[in-house]
């Protein structure tokens, strides 16, 4: 059997199985099974608060999940599917209120990675899934990060690295237009391109975004957004300093420099790594230096300000 069969065959047991999508690890279990994902929720250690996103591999696979027949849908589909967009839309009888945490709503998406559609494809099942991480610490982008951190999951398929390292944008469409519930790498510009709708912006803790928590993705070790003021009060000698392009303002124990030609969709791709190799090596503290807030720029510092510890 090949692994991808080993895995299918472990989804249809009921089993959790992680496995690479092009934004992060993903740890998955047969959505239209309560107990198979009552188990993804006690590995993770999450609470049953926070919704998990469908994945699908066909548009089929939409007419379990959704009873809108928002032709918006078939729209955004066609220009972002597979990739990172989830969509949260109303959800038929058949989604098990623990995968939606009891909302009526979905979120569904469909991954652009082989991997992940070929999981779907051979199990035939949709797969329930969030990032392969014990609840909110850093998502994983390599399967080396499952195995540290989530070595309970039932099997891991490796994938290599994941292309895009930031989770996917989710999106919810109302009447009037559409609300972005998480930024990601397909921005509001990309979306707006699509639907000439206005984009309405939400804010995070909204009680129907309940996995919208201030605090999310955070390292072992505290983490801080660096301002030359931190300088001052911790000791560069014992910490880890992470650079856009390598403008490194003081002597650290350790550096990473994401992306010296300043290229932001590169910096994403390797945060979280850079993130994971800082809080296991032997730096006492992390700073990552702030990030312009333009395209990908906004999704990235939403997730650097919610591992940040708040600076005093
Ligand atoms: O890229 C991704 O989206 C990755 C890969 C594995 O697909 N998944 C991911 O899942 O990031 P997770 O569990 O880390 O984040 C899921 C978030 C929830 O915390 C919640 O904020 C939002 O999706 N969500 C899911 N269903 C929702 C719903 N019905 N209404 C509002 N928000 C929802
Ligand atoms: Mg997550």
């Amino acid at each position: 059997m090949t692994a991808l069969e080993t895995a299918a065959k472990i989804i249809t047991q009921g089993g959790v199985v992680a496995f690479p999508t092009e934004t992060v690890y993903g740890l998955g279990a047969n959505a239209l099974d309560p107990m198979a994902v009552a188990r993804i929720f006690e590995l993770k250690e999450r609470p049953s608060f926070d919704p998990l996103i469908v994945h699908i591999a066909d548009l089929e696979q939409l007419q379990v999940l959704t009873t809108s027949e928002d032709p918006r849908i078939g729209k955004l589909a066609e220009a972002f599917w597979p990739g990172p967009l989830t969509l949260v839309l109303p959800k038929t009888a058949q989604v098990p209120d623990i995968v939606t945490s009891g909302l009526p709503t979905v979120g569904i998406r469909m991954p652009d990675h082989p991997m992940a559609l070929g999981l779907i494809r051979t199990s035939g099942c949709p797969l329930a899934a969030p990032s392969a991480n014990k609840f909110g610490r850093l998502s994983p982008t390599r399967a080396a990060h499952v195995t540290r951190h989530l070595p309970e999951a039932d099997y891991i398929l490796d994938g290599g690295t994941t292309r895009v390292g930031l989770e996917s944008t989710i999106v919810r469409l109302e009447s009037d237009g559409f609300l972005i519930l998480r930024p990601g790498g397909i921005t509001r510009e990309d979306l707006a391109a699509v639907l000439p709708e206005s984009a309405k912006t939400l804010k995070a803790g909204n009680p129907e975004a309940p996995g919208m928590l201030d605090s999310h993705y955070s390292p072992s070790k505290p983490f801080y957004l660096y301002q030359p003021e931190v300088l001052s009060r911790i000791e560069p000698s014992r910490a880890g300093f992470i650079s856009f392009r390598g403008e490194i303002p003081a002597t650290f124990l350790q550096t990473r420099t994401l992306s010296p030609k300043g290229d932001l969709r590169e910096y994403a791709t390797k945060i979280f790594s850079a993130l994971h190799e800082l809080q296991e090596s032997d730096v006492e503290v992390i700073l990552a230096e702030p990030l312009p807030e333009t395209g990908i720029g906004i999704a990235i510092m939403d997730r650097l300000r919610k591992a940040a510890h708040p600076w005093h």
